[in-house]
């Protein structure tokens, strides 16, 4: 079967993140989760006590360090960042890092270096749009306000433990509002990628159809 480079954009907790990991396990394929790329990059730019703003420092952070998205760990030059970059300051930190064009340049190289040989499920913002705009497969995953903060709250990996829906709410739509009004690759829809609209939908059918689609797009070998 050929190694298909499929791609998933999406706002947050549109189920990105849980479909990828699915459907990466079923196929035998590699998921690069390219929002802990931007995160980790956030928390050693906290950790070196580097400002956000500071783009070529920045840059210069982001060209050196060596980042490990694989396998269910993050890493970022020997440190494992798995839990510490899912917090509500790292979410912050993450987007205004994500806005710088030059940053953006560097993790595009590095994910299209991972990605370029296929059999890889890659989830972000822009892999259909920017990083592979031929990619074999291109899924735009998306949910009601309301259901992608309901399922933010309940998911302590992301929220760090309970948190208000209410509060999770209003830091998604500040995150959203972001990351689709930025300049440099702004979250949206490719127009040949095919748009789910998960709310209300269960997991396991929303693996179904994006199996369907992987399927119709794999040429009979
Ligand atoms: O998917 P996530 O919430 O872990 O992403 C963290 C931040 O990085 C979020 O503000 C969106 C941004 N991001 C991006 O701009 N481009 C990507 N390919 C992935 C994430």
């Amino acid at each position: 079967m050929k190694n298909l480079i499929i791609a998933i954009d999406g706002p947050s907790g549109a189920g990105k993140g849980t479909i990828s990991r699915a459907l990466s396990e079923e196929l035998g394929y590699r998921h690069i989760d390219t929002g802990a790329m931007y995160r980790a990059i956030g928390w050693l730019a906290i950790h070196r006590g580097v400002p956000f703003d500071d783009e070529a420092a920045i840059t210069a952070l982001a060209s050196g360090a060596d980042i490990v998205v694989e396998g269910g760990v993050v890493a970022i030059d020997g440190h494992d960042v798995t839990r510490a970059i899912r917090t509500p300051e790292i979410d912050k930190t993450a987007a205004a890092v994500a806005r710088l064009p030059q940053v953006r340049a560097v993790l595009v190289a590095r994910q299209r270096e991972i990605g370029q040989s296929g059999g890889v499920v890659m989830e972000g913002r822009d892999i259909g749009t920017v990083v592979f705009p031929d990619a074999d497969v291109k899924i735009y995953l998306d949910a009601s306000e309301e259901e992608r903060a309901r399922r933010r709250a309940g998911d302590s990996a992301h929220s760090g433990g309970p948190v208000e829906q209410k509060a999770v709410a209003e830091a998604i739509r500040a995150r959203d509002l972001s990351d689709s009004t930025r300049k440099a690759s702004p979250l949206t829809l490719a127009p040949d990628a095919v748009h789910i609209d998960t709310t209300g939908m269960p997991i396991g059918e929303v693996v179904d159809r994006v199996r369907t689609l992987v399927k119709d797009r794999t040429p009979a070998s």
